[in-house]
């Protein structure tokens, strides 16, 4: 992580922003940003079931900062289970979201320099494929596109149109099919299930 990161912030020496793995000290001020950027709407959409309760994947949480390291936009990916393949054997993969910049920043290459960050840091962890339900002409030039996750479905409502996949190795998705379900580590304060 941190060799990714120092060559994300030597790229961004000069710029007006950085990008950096989100500390705890940035929650308030992701939540406040994701609020505004996203609206109250945010937590009913589908993608959040998947991430209700759990942990981002091992550092792919990031964060853009301005030169005085406020918060200006963020990104997260999470563990999932992207259906199986012909034989049942499940598929892992990453679901991308929400990315969201600060609006007074937009425009500026904060959400393209997350985005290559986040998938740079992927990569590099070994992750083969990422999904994501998003906007098709602002994915499709990070090479997202529905065709990979034509036969993977949502737990709830969405727009087969907006549901992106892109693969980090080539083939990952090969005969993915199914429903994607959460995979990653749960919320140390997620509250626990009891049997009746
Ligand atoms: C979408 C978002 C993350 C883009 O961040 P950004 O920092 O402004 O993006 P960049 O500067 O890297 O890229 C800007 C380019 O993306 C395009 N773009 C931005 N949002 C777009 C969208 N929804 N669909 C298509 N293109 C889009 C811009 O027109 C611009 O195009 P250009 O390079 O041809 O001029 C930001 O606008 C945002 O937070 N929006 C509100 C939350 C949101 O919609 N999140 C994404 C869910 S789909």
């Amino acid at each position: 992580m941190a060799a990714v990161l120092d060559s994300v912030r030597a790229f961004f020496a000069h710029s007006i922003f950085t990008i950096d793995a989100e500390n705890a000290g940035d929650v308030v001020a992701r939540e406040t940003l994701l609020d505004r950027a996203m609206g109250p709407n945010r937590r009913r959409k589908s993608s959040e079931k998947i991430r209700r309760g759990r942990v981002p994947a091992e550092g792919l949480a990031l964060v853009a900062r301005d030169r005085d390291g406020h918060v200006i936009g963020t990104v997260r990916l999470w563990n999932v289970e992207a259906g199986g393949n012909a034989d049942g054997t499940a598929i892992d993969a990453l679901l991308l979201g929400p990315l969201a910049v600060d609006s007074s920043f937009e425009g500026k290459g904060v959400g393209s320099a997350l985005m290559r960050a986040a998938m740079l840091e992927a990569k590099t962890r070994g992750h083969g494929a990422i999904l994501l339900v998003g906007d098709a002409p602002y994915y499709e030039r990070f090479g997202f596109f529905a065709a990979k996750a034509q036969h993977l479905v949502m737990p709830g409502p969405f727009e087969r149109s907006r549901f992106l996949a892109l693969e980090l190795v080539e083939g990952w998705l090969e005969g993915a099919a199914g429903m994607i379900v959460p995979t990653g580590r749960m919320l140390a304060s997620a509250p626990v299930r009891r049997a009746a």
